[in-house]
């Protein structure tokens, strides 16, 4: 059967990366998290001192740069040239450089289309911002996340305290409100639903509850696939 192609996006704290690891789990899809990708050049850009708002160097820096995502036990490693930074780049300084870096047409470029090189021939679940509608427009099943943003803060701040940063809410909800205006108002790719994306509101429900509906959600849409090929 041909496996598909599923974008996750939606807002940061909306349940992606939780939600999109387990939806891939339960179909034995690969699981890609783009957002890695721009948190790496921002890693690489904070580590070399390249002003973030120096869009040519950033995106110089992006052109050399190479980004592995490699699958390990049942999560992913994330190698810069080479080197592991999985547990660098999920620091709050990363997230920022992050969402800076993200804003360059020359970073996305390069990005984007190692996005569609990771992605093969399909049977992925990709998460990220703008999987939907710039990088897989012709996706499978586009589904995007979204919760209320104090809920999203919350889920932020209890993953900052797992990881030994213990931060105060307020602030953790600061960061949300600055991250989501920088991700929906950017002139390049912002976050924005696609027309043919199905909204899920999680806000009241578990990343598992989310997981099964997408799973259900996909599992229609292979069934359609399926007559559709019957019928050529
Ligand atoms: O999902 P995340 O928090 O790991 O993403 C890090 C940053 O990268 C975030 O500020 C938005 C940006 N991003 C993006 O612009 N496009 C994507 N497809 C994925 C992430």
């Amino acid at each position: 059967m041909r496996k598909l192609i599923i974008a996750i996006d939606g807002p940061v704290g909306s349940g992606k990366s939780t939600v999109a690891r387990r939806v891939a789990e339960l179909l034995g899809y690969v699981y890609l998290d783009s957002g890695a990708m721009y948190r790496g050049v921002g890693w690489k850009a904070l580590r070399d001192h390249v002003p973030l708002d120096s869009e040519d160097r950033v995106a110089a820096l992006a052109r050399a740069t190479r980004i592995d995502l490699v699958s390990s036990d049942g999560g992913f490693r994330v190698l810069v040239d080479g080197t592991d930074v999985t547990n660098q780049i999920r620091s709050a300084a990363v997230a920022q450089a992050a969402s800076k870096v993200a804003v360059i047409a020359g970073v996305r470029t390069v990005l984007v289309a190692e996005q569609r090189r990771a992605a093969g021939s399909g049977g992925v679940v990709m998460e990220g911002r703008d999987i939907g509608t710039v990088v897989f427009p012709d996706a499978d099943l586009k589904i995007f996340l979204d919760a209320s943003v104090e809920v999203r803060a919350e889920r932020r701040r209890l993953e900052y305290a797992q990881k030994g940063e213990s931060l105060e809410f307020s602030e953790v909800l600061k960061e949300v409100r600055q991250r989501d205006r920088r991700d929906r108002e950017r002139a390049v790719s912002p976050l924005v639903r696609a027309d043919d994306a199905v909204l899920v509101d999680n806000t009241a429900m578990s990343a598992e509850e989310t997981a099964r509906l997408i799973v259900f959600l996909a599992h229609e849409r292979e069934a359609a696939a399926k007559a559709e090929a019957r019928q050529v």
